[in-house]
């Protein structure tokens, strides 16, 4: 017996169809670039963005460890936007692994910041003398950041000063099965291409990069930049989640895009709570009643 429609004339799948526009170009939409958002992140509130995003991830992980690679303050005289003291400071303390880098003529305003904190149990803080890509195989080395440590690590540079070695060690650290060290890596797209022009020496180009053919950015644009790196992140160091933040210049300054913040994780929910972080920066911090219950802990 003939079921209905069976053998008559079929009818073709959308994808089947003639196109409309024939000759109209193909369209890939970027994968990793983040989308107009509703409420911009302005460059003072980096420090912010990166500890509210930490107090979300302990309610998830209820412990850590942070390594701050470039982690002394830009601006000593505003403390509320220091990266390093804003997530020492977050409650709950149950980020336990602290590892604070930057170069020796710096690290006093560490110092000055590690005396200050009360003591919390099981939390150990330390300061890191010398250039990170040196003294990052030090702090690898440290048995606390093993393979089921939570760990995250800010590299907040200037512009070129991480060398692309230390983010390729970073990623490889843990073995196989275990969730690779979190990064959020700071890519100056506002002023990079001046700063490239700028360079007599290649190695540091060469060096940031971690290739030669660093020349072929010129040109690309910023969101161009942002898509070459989170496309690195991804296929080269084998992050499965990556996505490029846009940290933007205050609108009565311009209001365009300074610098990405590119957030690479294993953990799905990284994508999710940063997401979470970035709309909420304007908003009163969450009580950490009101954070127990809505992650589960009660
Ligand atoms: C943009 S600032 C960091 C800002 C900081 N994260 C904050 O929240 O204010 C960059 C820092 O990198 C440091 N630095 C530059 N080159 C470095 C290197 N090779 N190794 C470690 N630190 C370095 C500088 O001394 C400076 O403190």
């Amino acid at each position: 017996m003939k079921k209905k429609g069976a053998g008559g004339k079929r009818k073709p799948k959308a994808s089947e169809a003639p196109p409309l526009f024939p000759d109209s170009p193909v369209q890939l939409a970027p994968g990793s670039i983040s989308q107009p958002m509703a409420a911009p992140v302005w460059t003072e509130q980096k420090a912010q963005l990166i500890a509210r995003y930490l107090r979300y991830f302990v309610f998830i992980t209820k412990h850590g460890a942070y390594i701050d690679g470039f982690s002394a303050p830009k601006d000593p005289d505003n403390p509320n936007s220091w990266a390093a003291k804003l997530v020492l400071d977050s409650e709950p303390r149950w980020l336990r692994q602290f590892y604070l880098c930057d170069l020796p003529d710096r690290t006093l305003h560490l110092d000055a910041l590690v005396d200050a904190q009360p003591d919390v149990p099981n939390r150990t803080i330390e300061v890191v003398p010398g250039d990170f890509n040196a003294t990052v195989h030090r702090v690898l080395r440290s048995p606390a950041i093993s393979g089921k440590t939570a760990t995250f690590c800010l590299l907040d540079q200037f512009s070129t000063e991480c060398h692309w070695q230390t983010v390729r060690s970073l990623a490889q650290h843990k073995g196989p099965g275990f969730h690779k060290i979190e990064l959020f890596y700071f890519l100056a797209a506002g002023w990079l291409f001046r700063s490239l022009s700028g360079f007599k020496d290649s190695s540091i180009p060469e060096a940031w990069w971690g290739r030669s053919d660093w020349e072929s950015l010129r040109g690309v644009g910023q969101d161009g930049l942002a898509l070459r790196f989170s496309e690195r992140f991804q296929s080269e160091l084998g992050y499965r989640f990556v996505k490029a933040w846009p940290i933007y210049e205050r609108e009565g300054a311009g209001g365009r895009i300074m610098f990405y913040m590119i957030h690479a994780s294993d953990h799905p929910q990284a994508p999710v709570q940063m997401n979470r972080a970035y709309r909420n920066i304007v908003e009163p911090l969450e009580t950490v009643e009101q954070l127990m219950f809505e992650y589960g802990q009660q």
